[in-house]
């Protein structure tokens, strides 16, 4: 019998969450099944064909990396008290009924916070609606790149960037969250793409690693230069697309500097996951920027482009083969310490991706 640890959510998170608000327990998990008897096998054939159907059996996987979120924060809202905390990891396969799933092999999947895992390949996961998959041959690159360069927040600046702000070789971009996940490969694509590209984010020591490593033409730390200002001075020319991770004050900074058919791809707004949502935010009033510039803003989540996954992740495993996108993670030890590396990351310690190694 295996034992798996796994976190429940024991209460709602108000304001910043709290390590009570989960509960660290273990779980028996039962034998492995053959599946159903139509699941796993069906043949048959005519004069011309064969058909052979799906083998969907279960298999056995032990977590080596999970990545850490800020969507986790909001979305718990919708989770029942004593759900499994929601998650994505990279899995290895330890015992398995399915030959599509072979032990040794290593999976992607949103199976929540935990460290063993009964896989039913039918079954989906509740926010994002995707089966687990096979992680593509990274050689030896580490595999918790499927967290993040690799995997959803890789995907978000790939798909993000391309598809909603359209960027183009000349113009200037700007990206708040910069230094996080999504933002400093965002930033990395946009360079290569040849434009000018500001990031904001909240320390000294990111933007220097931003400017210096990252390719960054300028950074602003947010919490100790005036936004407004010092952006009007690295972007006399003015902006032409932003790419929004944090929303809040600095969104309306940046979009009243945005030049004529500017692009705003809406990405997350973390400067809000922590607010009182029962009582209505305090919003910049943004309609003149949009109306006079005629700017874009489209918010988008990245399972829109889920029928073209692969995609991102091909695209970006040859950009980092290629030294075109460099990736940096801030890795937590220990299962125990899940929630440090949650808040720690909601509080910006992190620099590119937080990852937890079990
Ligand atoms: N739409 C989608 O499909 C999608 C998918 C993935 C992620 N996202 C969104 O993309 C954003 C970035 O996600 P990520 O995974 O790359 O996280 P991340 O940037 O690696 O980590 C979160 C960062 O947010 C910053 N932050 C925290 N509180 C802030 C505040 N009040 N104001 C400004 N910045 C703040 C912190 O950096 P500082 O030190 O700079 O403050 C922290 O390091 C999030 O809003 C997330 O929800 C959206």
């Amino acid at each position: 019998m295996v034992k798996a640890k796994k976190y429940i959510l024991v209460n709602y998170f108000v304001n910043e969450a709290k390590s009570t608000d989960l509960k660290l327990v273990e779980e028996e998990l039962p034998l492995l099944q053959n599946g159903g008897r139509k699941d796993y096998i069906i043949i048959y054939y005519d004069r011309a064909h064969i058909y052979i159907f799906l083998f969907l059996l279960e298999y056995l996987v032990e977590t080596e990396y999970l990545s850490v979120d800020p969507y986790m924060r909001p979305y718990v809202r919708d989770l029942p008290l004593g759900t499994t905390m929601i998650g994505s990891q990279v899995a290895k396969i330890v015992e398995s009924k399915n030959p599509s799933f072979p032990v040794g092999k290593k999976i992607v999947g949103n199976l929540g916070w935990r460290t063993h895992t009964i896989i039913d390949p039918k079954t989906e996961d509740l926010f994002f609606k995707q089966k687990p998959y096979l992680l593509p041959d990274i050689d030896e690159l580490p595999s918790s790149l499927g967290l993040g360069m690799l995997g959803m927040p890789g995907n978000t600046a790939y798909f993000g960037l391309l598809e909603i702000c359209k960027p183009k070789s000349g113009e200037t971009i700007v990206i708040s969250g910069a230094a996080g996940a999504v933002g400093s490969h965002v930033g990395q694509i946009a360079k290569n793409l040849g434009l000018n590209v500001i990031g904001i984010c909240g320390s000294d020591e990111k933007c220097k690693w931003l400017t210096e490593e990252m390719g960054f033409d300028f950074a602003i730390n947010y919490k100790t230069m005036p936004v407004a200002a010092r952006l009007r001075e690295v972007a006399p020319q003015g902006v032409d697309c932003y790419f929004d991770n944090v929303g809040g004050d600095i969104s309306g900074i940046v979009m009243y500097q945005m030049n004529l058919f500017g692009r705003v791809a809406v990405c997350g707004s973390i400067s809000s996951y922590d607010a009182d949502t029962s009582s209505l935010p305090k919003c910049a009033i943004l309609q003149p920027a949009l109306v006079t510039n005629q700017l874009k803003m489209e918010g988008f989540i990245v399972k829109r482009w889920s029928d073209r996954w692969n995609e991102g992740i091909m695209q970006n495993l040859q950009w980092i083969r290629e030294g075109k996108l460099r990736y940096r993670e801030t890795v937590t030890k220990g299962f125990e310490n899940m929630f440090d590396a949650f808040i720690g990351m909601m509080r910006g310690d992190n620099i590119g991706k937080a990852i937890v190694q079990v």
